[in-house]
């Protein structure tokens, strides 16, 4: 079955083709003119939607050397995002299925993201734990079956790459933050000083990265302009350990809680190294295989859509064409 996925749920326009083997392309357009913002603005997202949805679906049918009536069912994110980002990615995909007369599924976003990490490892198993980082959300999920997922935690403020944003909006690198602080920590002392790790009450798997953002303002303030400069990469550094040291510990505690041995990763933030790094050797210690989506399947991308629809699809499961956005969508 070969299923083209979209996904338009934030600020990247995406569209992939899976066929049950491989992704056959994966086309994202990312889009730029937030940047001057330093954040996501919703009405300008989705107007660019709307402009570049239909060429980046006929880059993704020309990449994988398919004509559209090819294509066997259409996958979309329909939650949770921006509601009028949504609404163009669904709007492409029921024009699409009407006119080709095949079936469409609704895609949960953050399933999706779980998803991902067969893109990369197809052997992978289900019973294993996933840490969900991304820049709207933050959670560990106990994927106990395909469809059938415990959320462990989540954020009780900002998303973990929120707090990289915002931290990257106050030193002034840029947004997004997530990237540009990683290059900067690269260079710099996670030592130099030591931020609050919110662990929250004892036993908790739930996050909060507000609070850390605070003490960052604090510090820079605190220290004054000219020292800032001269520790910005320390206090890059200092503050994704801070971040890193949260999300591992509690995503080796839910694994160990659970009796699970495999941790996967997901979401722009698994893109960090540091990360990456850390997870790897805490969970040697633990006996725990630790693996993450290559780049462009950790970020926003229409591939891990693709797949979890062809996983529904291939059993008959689709959506109704009044499938409508479901903004606050949770797993
Ligand atoms: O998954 P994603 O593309 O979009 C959402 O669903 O939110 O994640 C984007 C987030 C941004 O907050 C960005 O700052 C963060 O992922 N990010 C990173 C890195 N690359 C992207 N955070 C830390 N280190 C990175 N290398
Ligand atoms: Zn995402």
């Amino acid at each position: 079955m070969i299923v083209l996925g979209i996904e338009t749920s934030c600020d990247d326009t995406c569209a992939a083709i899976y066929d049950g083997r491989a992704l056959l392309s994966s086309v994202i357009s990312t889009q730029l003119i937030h940047q001057r913002f330093g954040g996501v603005v919703p009405e300008l997202a989705s107007r660019s939607h709307v402009q570049l949805v239909l060429p980046v679906v006929r880059q993704a049918l020309n990449q994988a050397g398919l004509e559209r009536k090819e294509l066997q069912g259409i996958a979309v994110t329909f939650g949770p995002g921006l509601a009028g980002s949504l609404l163009v990615g669904l709007s492409m995909a029921k024009g699409m299925a009407l006119s080709l007369r095949i079936p469409i599924v609704g895609i949960n976003h953050l399933e999706g993201h779980i998803w991902a990490n067969t893109l990369s490892d197809p052997d992978l198993a289900s019973r294993f734990i996933v840490l969900i980082a991304s820049g709207g959300h933050t959670q560990i999920v106990f994927v106990r079956e395909w469809g059938d997922y415990e959320v462990l935690g989540r954020t009780r403020d900002d998303a973990a790459g929120e707090a990289f944003d915002k931290v990257g909006k106050l030193l002034e690198v840029g947004y997004p933050g997530g990237p540009a602080i990683e290059k900067l920590a690269r260079e710099g002392d996670s030592e130099y000083t030591r931020f609050p790790r919110a662990f929250l009450e004892e036993g908790s798997l739930d996050f909060s990265f507000s609070g850390l953002k605070t003490a960052v303002l604090n510090h820079v303030q605190t220290i004054g302009s000219e020292q800032t400069r001269k520790h910005f990469s320390d206090i890059a550094a200092s503050f994704q350990r801070a971040v890193i040291d949260v999300l591992v510990e509690k995503t080796v505690t839910a694994a160990k809680r659970m009796g699970i041995h495999r941790i996967c990763m997901a979401g722009g933030v698994a893109v960090n190294k540091a990360l990456q790094e850390h997870m790897t050797r805490r969970g040697r210690e633990e006996g725990m295989a630790i693996s993450w989506p290559i780049p462009e399947l950790c970020t926003d991308n229409g591939g891990m859509i693709a797949r979890a629809g062809f996983y529904y699809l291939q059993q008959g499961i689709t959506s109704p064409l009044s499938l409508s956005p479901a903004p606050s969508l949770n797993l």
